[in-house]
Parts: C-alpha cells; sequence; structure tokens
C-alpha cells in the first residue's frame, strides 16, 4: 500500500497515572521522531506537566470535574469506570475542536487500553483508532477471556478467598486464581464491565503492546490468532525512548549514595505509583532488610503509607534501622537506579514498567504485588522467567529477611542474576535494528502512514 507523506498528526490518549503516562509519553516520542505530530489529550487531574523535551508537541486537557479524592477512594478499576463516563462526551467535543482547528491532518487517535472512550469518540468522527496496552500480552488475554470464563463459572474460586485460590486456573498455565488479574477494591462484576470495555478492539484498527516476543511469545501468538487486528509487539519502550517522564520530582541523592557501594550489595526498594503499605508492614520490612545485612535503598512514596503524609507515622526504631545500612527518598531516578552496578535485587510491586525496567538492566527481583496485572507479572517473573522470588502471605520480618538473602546472597540469586543478564541481552536484541520488537516497531509506524 502506497505510504503518505509524513509529519500528519497524531493523537495521544494516556490513562493520568505515572504507569501509564510514562510509556505513552515514550510511544509519541518515537512517533515524533519518525516524522508524526503529536497531540496528548490528558485530563486535568494527574496532569501531566511538559518539560523542554516536549516543545514541539500539542497539548490539550479533556474537561471532567473528578474530584481529586476520587483516585485514592476508588482506586484503580472503579476510578477508570467512573473517568470513562465523565469523559465521553466532553472528549467528543474536544477532539471535534482539534479537527476543525487540524483540518484533515488527524489521521489516528491512540488511546491507552483503559480510556476506551476515546475509541467511542474516534469512531464517530470515522477516524482510525489503535488500542495502546501499557500492560503485558498475558493481562490482556485474561482480559480477553475473562467474560468467557466468568460466565462459565470457571472463575468462581475467585470469589472465595482461599479454597482453591492455589490451584491453576484451567489452560492458563501457570496462573493460578490468586493470579488472574483482579483486583480486591473491585467486585467481580465491576472488573468484567471495565474488561469488557477495554477488549473491545473490532471496531479498533490495530493493538500495539509494550512488550517483546521473548518474553511472552505464546500469548502474543494466541492475541496474533484470536484478534481480527493487527497486533504490533513493539517494547520495551524505555530500551527505545529514555526522556524523563516523571510527575514527581527525582532525588538524584541516592546516585551519590550507591557509588559508595559495592557491585550488586544494594537491594532497590519501591513500590511504583499506587501501591499503599500498612504501618506494620513497613516496620516488619525495616526489620527484615536490618537483619537481612545487605544495604537498601528504599523509596517511600508520600502517601503511601495508610493516613499517613510520610514517614511522620512511624516509630523510632525505623529511623534507627535504615541509618545503618539504608537510605530513603521519596521517588528516585529508578531507570538509572536499575542501571546502577551497585543494585544487585529489586523488590517491587511488579508493575508493567518495573517489571520491564529491571528485565531491561538484568536485575533480578523479589515480587510483591498487590493487584491486577501485577500478580501475572510477578507469576511470570518467578515461573516463567525464573528471575524472581515471590513473596506471598502476611509480610513479617523473618520472611523479608529470608527473601532478600535468598535474592542477595545465596547461589539461587546469583543464578537469577545470570538469567536476568541473559533477559537483558535478549531485550537489548529485540529493540535494536532487525529484532522483533524494532520490526514490529517499524511495521506499525508503516501501518501509521497507509491509514
Ligand atoms: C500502574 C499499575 O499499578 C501497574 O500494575 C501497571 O502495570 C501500570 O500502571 P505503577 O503501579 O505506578 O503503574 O507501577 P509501574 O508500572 O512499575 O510504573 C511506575 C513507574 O514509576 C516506573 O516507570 C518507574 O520507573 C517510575 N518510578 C517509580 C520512578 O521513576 N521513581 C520511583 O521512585 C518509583
Amino acid at each position: 500500500m502506497e505510504e503518505k507523506p509524513t509529519r500528519r498528526r497524531v493523537v495521544l490518549v494516556p490513562v493520568p497515572a505515572q504507569g501509564h503516562i510514562t510509556p505513552m509519553m515514550q510511544l509519541a516520542k518515537i512517533l515524533h521522531s519518525k516524522g508524526f505530530s503529536i497531540t496528548i489529550a490528558q485530563t486535568k487531574f494527574n496532569y501531566f506537566n511538559p518539560s523542554d523535551d516536549f516543545t514541539d508537541f500539542q497539548f490539550v486537557t479533556i474537561p471532567e470535574s473528578l474530584p481529586e479524592s476520587d483516585f485514592d477512594d476508588l482506586r484503580p478499576i472503579l476510578f477508570l469506570l467512573k473517568l470513562n463516563k465523565e469523559c465521553q462526551m466532553s472528549f467528543k467535543d474536544c477532539l471535534g475542536h482539534l479537527l476543525v482547528q487540524q483540518g484533515n491532518e488527524i489521521s489516528c487517535v491512540i488511546y491507552d487500553e483503559f480510556m476506551y472512550f476515546a475509541g467511542d469518540a474516534a469512531k464517530e468522527f470515522k477516524l482510525p483508532n489503535v488500542i495502546f496496552s501499557t500492560t503485558n500480552a498475558t493481562t490482556f488475554v485474561c482480559r480477553s477471556v475473562f467474560e468467557k470464563l466468568y460466565a462459565n463459572n470457571v472463575l468462581a474460586p475467585l470469589k472465595d478467598s482461599k479454597g482453591q485460590q492455589d490451584e491453576l486456573v484451567p489452560e492458563y498455565h501457570p496462573l493460578r486464581y490468586k493470579d488472574f488479574p483482579v483486583s480486591c477494591w473491585a467486585t467481580l462484576e465491576s472488573i468484567l464491565e471495565l474488561y469488557r470495555n477495554t477488549v473491545d478492539e473490532r471496531a479498533a484498527s490495530a493493538v500495539i503492546i509494550n512488550t517483546a516476543s521473548c518474553l511472552e511469545s505464546s500469548s502474543i501468538s494466541w492475541l496474533k490468532q484470536q484478534l481480527e487486528i493487527p497486533v504490533y509487539p513493539i517494547g520495551p519502550l524505555h530500551m527505545v525512548d529514555s526522556t524523563p517522564t516523571s510527575l514527581l520530582e527525582e532525588n538524584k541523592s541516592c546516585i551519590e549514595w550507591l557509588n559508595k557501594q559495592k557491585v550488586n550489595s544494594v537491594i532497590y526498594i519501591s513500590l511504583g505509583s499506587l501501591a499503599l503499605m500498612e504501618v506494620n508492614e513497613v516496620m516488619e520490612t525495616a526489620s527484615g532488610l536490618d537483619s537481612s545485612n545487605q544495604h537498601f535503598l528504599w523509596v517511600i512514596r508520600p502517601g503511601s503509607i495508610r493516613d499517613s503524609e510520610w514517614i511522620e507515622c512511624l516509630p523510632e526504631e525505623f529511623l534507627k534501622m535504615v541509618s545503618r545500612r539504608g537510605y530513603v527518598v521519596k521517588w528516585a531516578p529508578q531507570k538509572e537506579v536499575l542501571a546502577h552496578p551497585a543494585v544487585g535485587g529489586f523488590w517491587s510491586h511488579c508493575g508493567w514498567n518495573s517489571t520491564l525496567e529491571s528485565l531491561g538492566e538484568g536485575v533480578p527481583m523479589i515480587c510483591r504485588p498487590f493487584s491486577t496485572d501485577q500478580k501475572v507479572n510477578a507469576r511470570y517473573l518467578e515461573c516463567v522467567w525464573k528471575v524472581g522470588i515471590q513473596v506471598e502471605g502476611e509480610l513479617d520480618r523473618g520472611v523479608v529477611e529470608r527473601a532478600v538473602k535468598r535474592l542477595m546472597v545465596d547461589e539461587e540469586g546469583e543464578e537469577m542474576r545470570e538469567r536476568a543478564f541473559s533477559l537483558k541481552e535478549k531485550l537489548i536484541a529485540s529493540v535494536r535494528s532487525g529484532g522483533s520488537s524494532h520490526k514490529s516497531l517499524e511495521e506499525f509506524v508503516h501501518f501509521l502512514r497507509t491509514l
């Protein structure tokens, strides 16, 4: 098919959360470097303030009046359902204005899989629309089969808090019921409603996924067979574009601290931008880290300890334990931290970006997932890629100490580091010229030019 001239405009719609804004902005930078003009349509909630790196982009605001507290109160699933309803009409108006302003220059709307109102608006204007999955392909598969499994009662064990939770979901090896991407903050019915909307790919023009075939070949093949539209696995995008995209200010002093530590001697702890911990969990973690005798760099995000601004609610003992071998910051330059030679392990909630960033630097992980796709990622880290140790059940100091020693001191951890290193090499190869993600990205760009 003949390619049209470049610098056609693409409208991108991210979910207003750090873990979704980052891959969307990376994609935007890559498409811009390929000759496309970029419009970012974002909510005023969690607004990404563009730095000088984005001066060539147009930013527009989708009007909405969601109270700030909704994000914390509703937790992801219910918040996303409400956000989609809230933006349905306003985005249509917004896109209508853009079409008047830009004439026929707009070639496509690319939207985060959870911002499906943007797909609906694009369809109304007869614009091509592309779903961007910022989580992994296996979670996409789970969402695609969710309704069928739910209707056939296969997911009934999910309603039961103990019972069959440890059993494998038939045909979805190695996922157990407890690994299925659901959230303890929402009913199965709300999850079903969200997933039904996110995987309604029938009217979309294509799906792009921030993953690589060396990580999830069978899930990618399944999607390519089942979806009737092209599927492009184009990740990990952070290995193609490294423009900073943090909503919070990064504390770079931790790099100076890391510079003073020995190779592979530090465990980095971060739970991403949404997860919350109870005070007793923070104290048990601190105590376990202390008795493991390992050095640690710990991100404690403001608001991430329940009912507390930061660490002021913690007993004095906390600071004593941390001051011996640790360093605490509110927000770190995570990619730089993971690339630092002193970092030998990552204690993570297993958000997909953190997972990709750790694999991309060959750093094995301790997995402590909280919700939805994080549980799938943790299971893959432990059972498929074999570069992770999952910590399940109640968190106590003994559990923390054992997990940290297994990863940082034992032979087992060394073997995981070797496997993580070889996975890193495969990921580097996949984004290089001739690699599978590189080819997929080229094909996607060609596809965009022919729209
Ligand atoms: C959310 C979901 O929770 C996650 O499951 C989903 O896969 C993506 O959206 P989040 O919980 O924030 O994301 O986790 P993650 O995907 O890991 O994204 C966090 C991002 O924040 C990463 O890119 C990480 O590099 C960055 N980060 C985190 C920092 O830059 N500094 C920090 O101190 C902590």
